[in-house]
């Protein structure tokens, strides 16, 4: 049992200095990060990342549920051959202090490679939650993570907002996610 804790996320990530010395770097957003953008960056770039596959999978104790009936956000998950779309932005490294505490219920930064429109790549921070940390949910089927994301609200609004945000936004990005799409379609039936 991990008995990892908010506060170690945010010391973990301190720790992590791979990007420590640059003036800039680039952030890649693949969830919430894609539509609530209250941090300052330089530019934003749509792009994707091969190999991880979007999934509500982390559960929510902080934001978008309870620690009593926690909601539902999205995490990455490696997959062979799937293809992330996003948004990437470049930001400065003082932003960490403020994406570090957002990101803090089980998210760590790894380093991965963005890809932009025309195939330039840059190397990215993402922050994902691995299935090691204490607010990770794993699997369950469409009809019962539509059913968390529904009826769980949080200091951040209702879990379905998350969602129905996320869609909306990977709609305006041109993305393909079908587990997005499906869980959206599922959460808009039981208005
Ligand atoms: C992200 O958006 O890139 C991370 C997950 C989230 O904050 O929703």
């Amino acid at each position: 049992m991990s008995t990892l804790t908010d506060a170690d996320t945010i010391a973990r990530n301190r720790a992590m200095r791979y990007f420590a010395s640059h003036e800039r770097l680039w952030l890649f957003g693949y969830g919430s990060l894609i539509y609530k953008v209250d941090f300052p960056f330089l530019q934003r770039r749509p792009a994707i990342i091969r190999g991880w596959a979007r999934r509500f999978w982390q559960g929510s104790h902080d934001h978008r549920g309870t620690p009593a009936a926690p909601g539902r956000v999205v995490t990455l998950v490696e997959s062979a051959g799937a293809v992330c779309q996003g948004m990437a932005f470049e930001i400065t490294p003082a932003v960490f202090e403020h994406l570090d505490h957002r990101e803090k219920n089980g998210y760590l930064r790894v380093v991965v490679d963005a890809e932009f429109e025309g195939g330039a790549r840059e190397e990215a921070l993402v922050y994902i939650a691995g299935p090691d940390n204490p607010a990770y949910l794993g699997p369950a089927s469409e009809a019962e993570i539509a059913a968390q994301i529904d009826r769980a609200v949080g200091p951040s609004g209702p879990n379905r907002d998350y969602l129905l945000h996320l869609a909306d936004a990977l709609r305006d990005l041109g993305a393909e996610d079908a587990h997005v799409f499906g869980l959206e379609r599922a959460v808009r039936k039981q208005e």
